[in-house]
């Protein structure tokens, strides 16, 4: 059986953008896959983080991951931290890439824009290593993941293929990003032309947000001028994103959704009509975190996951431990 394997970092609020790109994806491979999904906790101190913080959000990302349909006896569910092959594979893989390619990495990039050019953390420029590392272990064939994750697991991808010809074995398979054909960039909705990212209160929404402020956004968000509902991603950004959210959460094509609209001349009857699936979703998924979350079920899933996943691990890890010389593996 093919692989299937993402994470997402507990760094924030997890957001619409979050669920529409990678979250309401990750069930479906557990259908057709050996499904590993984790919780990327060692990525998350790439920036500062108030450590209570960090554990609550952790735990809050697992409910999530199992709120959202990922089922604990067709996926793996773990932590980063609790496999210590990950860090073990990162100290390895360092060697193998460059500085340079990192360096160009984009989400790099428009992360140390923002910081003080005298403290960007190594790990911030080596945040792509470690996610090699999480690929790598399992031996993934796929990595669904959104737009943005793409260029990490292309570099991936680049690694594979420099590693398994030095060493002339086919030491990892190579992995293939698969992003969504609808809402792999779910924008802000105060401002269309920036992606929807965790520290955008106006522009954002959250999964565990109130339902009714959640509607009161949509029914703010920044549209443009006329009054057809066309995607026009140039001229129309803001129409367009609503219209992807839209065929998104109704698994329809963007055509499709374009075609529902057709008569439909009043951006605030869209508006609503979005906002009534937007809530109609995320409203079962509270309900089921709410249930969850007030359970022991988080730590009994780790616990296992951590096993399994530790199991696959160690055999990777001591493959390549054996394959660049280190002696006694
Ligand atoms: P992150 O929040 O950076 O940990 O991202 C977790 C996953 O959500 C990754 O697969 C991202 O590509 C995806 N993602 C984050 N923001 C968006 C967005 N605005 N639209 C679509 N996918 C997103
Ligand atoms: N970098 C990813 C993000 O920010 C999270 C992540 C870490 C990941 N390791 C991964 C995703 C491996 C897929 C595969 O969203």
């Amino acid at each position: 059986m093919k692989r299937s394997l993402s994470g997402i970092k507990p760094t924030g609020k997890l957001t619409l953008g979050n669920y529409i790109g990678a979250l309401k994806n990750f069930p479906k491979f557990q259908e057709e896959y050996e499904n590993f999904i984790f919780v990327a906790d060692l990525h998350a101190l790439t920036l500062p983080i108030d450590p209570d913080y960090l554990k609550n959000n952790t735990r809050d990302l697992v409910a999530l991951y199992l709120a959202c349909g990922l089922d604990p006896n067709k996926t793996t569910i773990f932590l980063q931290s609790d496999v210590s092959e990950h860090s073990e594979l990162n100290s390895i893989l360092q060697n193998y890439l460059y500085m340079g390619e990192l360096s160009r990495m984009t989400q790099f990039k428009d992360k140390s824009k923002k910081l003080n050019q005298n403290a960007i953390g190594l790990g911030l420029f080596a945040y792509p290593v470690l996610m090699c590392a999480d690929i790598l272990l399992y031996n993934a064939d796929v990595v669904p993941v959104g737009e943005d994750q793409k260029q990490h697991v292309e570099l991936c991808r680049n690694l594979v293929h420099r590693f398994n010809t030095r060493y002339n074995k086919e030491i990892f398979v190579m992995p293939e990003p698969i992003v969504p054909q609808v809402g792999a960039r779910i924008m802000s909705l105060s401002d269309p032309t920036k992606k929807m990212s965790k520290s955008d209160e106006k522009g954002d929404i959250f999964l565990l947000e109130n339902l009714k402020s959640i509607e009161k956004k949509i029914m703010r968000a920044t549209t443009d001028l006329g009054s057809d509902i066309k995607y026009d991603k140039e001229n129309k950004p803001g129409i367009s994103n609503l219209l992807m959210i839209y065929a998104s959460l109704k698994d329809i094509s963007v055509e499709e959704a374009e075609e529902h609209f057709k008569d439909c001349h009043r951006y605030g009857d869209f508006k609503k009509e979005v906002a009534s699936v937007v809530i109609d979703t995320i409203s079962k998924i509270q309900n089921k975190y709410n249930g969850i979350i007030s359970s022991n079920l988080v730590d009994e899933v780790l616990k296992e996951g951590a096993k399994k996943a530790k199991a696959v691990a160690s055999i990777t890890l001591k493959n390549v431990q054996k394959t660049v010389g280190i002696y006694g593996k």
